[in-house]
């Protein structure tokens, strides 16, 4: 608990990296995906002596390149300073498991760059076979960078063996996790299909010549479906892999349930469209076709990293670091001594504002309490935001926290704190008996009353059970 905390009120910090890297990735398995598409088709055209087609082709490159490389990685260093921001315990220990594979992925991040500008600017004068070659560099350098990442994000749902046994902790036995091959599939499959979807939009819109059109419709439709089996495939092993809280969480919660509702069917809608379409009928690639066919495509992919994101709860990296920036083996300690003492940030900003409860820098806990009410609130508060905000929004907001407490009695409120555990998708309270005095205190300030205009059964509790079922004789 070393680092600040970023407080976004609301939408809560994590809900930042799920935007950007949901858009993030949108571009990057195209970059994938495209690359390949390019590399193939570049070839095919070249042994066709398809004049028309090539020339398609170095559009669509140009259209690639200032995608992926400009908007990806704007994206991607996007995602490296939200998760730093919102999440620093977590990127911390991200980059010291992984330090080698980060390297490895600069390395192949360059290939891909130079060989993009190469194949782009270049285009006609090189010799058709070293154009070619170089377009399989870049696709091959896009694709192990997919390989690479994917063994970290991995890592963060199913840390495997790495977080049971010490011995085993190295870089292969965190990057071979359990989720490491089937997410791997998945996402070469979801860069072949999002690659199609894409090229179809792009070709659409700019092919008016019907021959040209119908090749590319027919010609990109076999990677999209292999892309759609693989997803499917990759998908089912990535269900078989989760630890158990995350299946249990998937299954349970409503919002889970909904957005793999989303990411299923949406996946079938473009399955069934691409066999319609494309495969069966080229013709039918009009921009209207194309776009609703690219629309579900992107639902079925935000859906879906969405639902990786939000199932490792309580865990940012499972097994490795919680939520609320609380390593496991940190808890026993804070609970101990404090939440406000094990954090320095908190630890500060109370022995500047009240400097009557600390003594040799420590906080004392039975001291807090004798606080004047106002002032307990406040210490509350400042607990909340760095135990609970990753998660809940304070009154308004992304799951806040004052509606989903609604109505209940302080005791209640109390043992919600002292038992948040009992919840598997929250972490175990991370401080003192005290400090969750304080923590209800100020949660009973933002709690919501129940709503008006519905029955009220407990409030009379048996006898008006009684009373109904009397009336009702
Ligand atoms: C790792 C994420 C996480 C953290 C941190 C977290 N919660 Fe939760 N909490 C959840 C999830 C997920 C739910 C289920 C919410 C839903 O179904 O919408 C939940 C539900 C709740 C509920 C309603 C259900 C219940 O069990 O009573 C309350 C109240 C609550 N949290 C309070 C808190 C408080 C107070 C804190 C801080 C001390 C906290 N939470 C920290 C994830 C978290």
């Amino acid at each position: 608990m070393h680092y600040p905390w970023w407080y976004v009120p609301h939408l809560t910090a994590p809900m930042l990296i799920a935007v950007v890297s949901v858009v993030h990735v949108l571009v990057s398995h195209y970059a994938v995906g495209g690359g390949l598409f390019l590399a193939v088709e570049t070839g095919h055209a070249y042994r066709t002596r398809d004049r028309e087609y090539l020339d398609y082709l170095h559009g669509h490159a140009a259209f690639f390149i200032l995608l992926t490389v400009v908007f990806g990685a704007i994206t991607g260093v996007g995602i490296w300073w939200t998760i730093g921001l919102s999440s620093p315990l977590a990127t911390e220990t991200l980059i010291r498991t992984f330090v080698f594979g980060w390297a490895t992925e600069w390395v192949f991040f360059v290939i891909e760059l130079v060989s993009a500008f190469i194949f782009l600017y270049y285009w006609g004068r090189l010799s058709e076979n070293k154009h070619i070659a170089i377009g399989w560099i870049y696709a091959t350098a896009a694709w192990i960078s997919l390989v690479l990442i994917t063994g970290i994000t991995a890592f963060m749902l199913n840390s495997g063996r790495w977080a049971m046994d010490p011995a085993a902790q190295n870089f292969w036995s965190a990057f071979f996790n359990p989720q490491f091959i089937p997410q791997t599939v998945a996402r070469t499959g979801g860069a072949l299909l999002l690659g199609s979807l894409y090229v179809y939009l792009h070709t659409s819109i700019f092919i008016r010549g019907e021959r040209l059109r119908n090749l590319i419709a027919s010609r990109s439709a076999r990677p999209a479906l292999l892309g759609a089996i693989m997803i499917a495939t990759g998908g089912v092993a990535w269900y078989l892999f989760l630890p158990e809280a995350a299946q249990a969480t998937l299954v349970s919660s409503a919002v889970m349930n909904v957005f793999t509702g989303v990411l299923l069917s949406s996946t079938l809608v473009v399955l069934v469209m691409i066999i319609l379409g494309p495969y069966l009928n080229p013709g039918w690639l009009s921009p209207g076709f194309a776009g609703l066919l690219c629309l579900f495509g992107v639902a079925a992919f935000a859906a879906g990293e969405f639902v990786r994101e939000a199932i490792r709860k309580p865990y940012v990296i499972h097994n490795v670091v919680l939520s609320n920036q609380v390593l496991p083996e940190q808890v026993a300690e804070l609970q101990k001594n404090g939440y406000l003492n094990g954090g320095v940030w908190p630890r500060a900003f109370i022995a500047e504002r009240f400097p009557q409860v600390t003594a040799d820098d420590r906080i004392d806990n039975k001291i807090l309490l004798e606080l004047p009410s106002k002032d307990r609130i406040l210490v509350g508060e400042v607990i909340y935001q760095h135990h609970c905000n990753d998660c809940h929004a304070a009154r308004l907001g992304y799951s806040a926290v004052g509606p989903l407490l609604q109505n209940r009695s302080r005791e209640q409120v109390l043992a919600t704190v002292l038992h948040l555990n009992d919840n598997y998708s929250m972490p175990p309270w991370c401080g003192t008996k005290e400090e969750a005095e304080l923590l209800a205190d100020y949660l009973t300030t933002i709690m919501l009353p129940r709503p008006a205009g519905i029955r009220p059964w407990e409030k009379s509790g048996s006898d008006s059970a009684n009373e109904e079922s009397g009336g009702k004789k």
